[in-house]
């Protein structure tokens, strides 16, 4: 019986925080964190921009667009060669981890 509640809340817990989970851990593996620095705060070229706190729909949107082309301005060039690694799930995704960092 114990056990079974134990089991209960750690699935709770577990459904209830997957956006941030999987987020990060793309963000991380996609070679995000090589340009946008330790949980999207410190670039590594100065004009390179903070992420960290961005409007969710806002990043996702401009993510899309630095994928498809549609902009391509500054220095959005050192971006565009990363994001067929990836879909527009995880842009979604890593979207929110970004809108979530404090
Ligand atoms: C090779 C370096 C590099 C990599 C890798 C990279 N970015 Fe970027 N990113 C940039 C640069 C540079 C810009 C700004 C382009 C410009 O000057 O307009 C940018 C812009 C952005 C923006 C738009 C910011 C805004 O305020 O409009 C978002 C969101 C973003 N990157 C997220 C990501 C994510 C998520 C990944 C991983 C999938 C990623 N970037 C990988 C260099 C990189």
């Amino acid at each position: 019986m114990k056990l079974k509640l134990i089991l209960a809340a750690a699935v709770a817990t577990a459904i209830a925080a997957p956006a941030l989970a999987d987020g990060k851990a793309l963000y991380l593996e996609k070679t995000c964190v090589a340009c946008h620095g330790k949980e999207a705060k410190k670039p590594l070229m100065p004009e390179y921009p903070k992420l960290a706190g961005q409007n969710a729909k806002y990043a996702e949107n401009q993510m899309k667009d630095i994928k498809s082309g549609a902009r391509a301005n500054g220095n959005t060039a050192a971006m565009k060669g990363v994001m067929h690694l990836v879909s527009d799930e995880e842009i979604k995704e890593i979207a929110q981890y970004l809108s979530e960092i404090k």
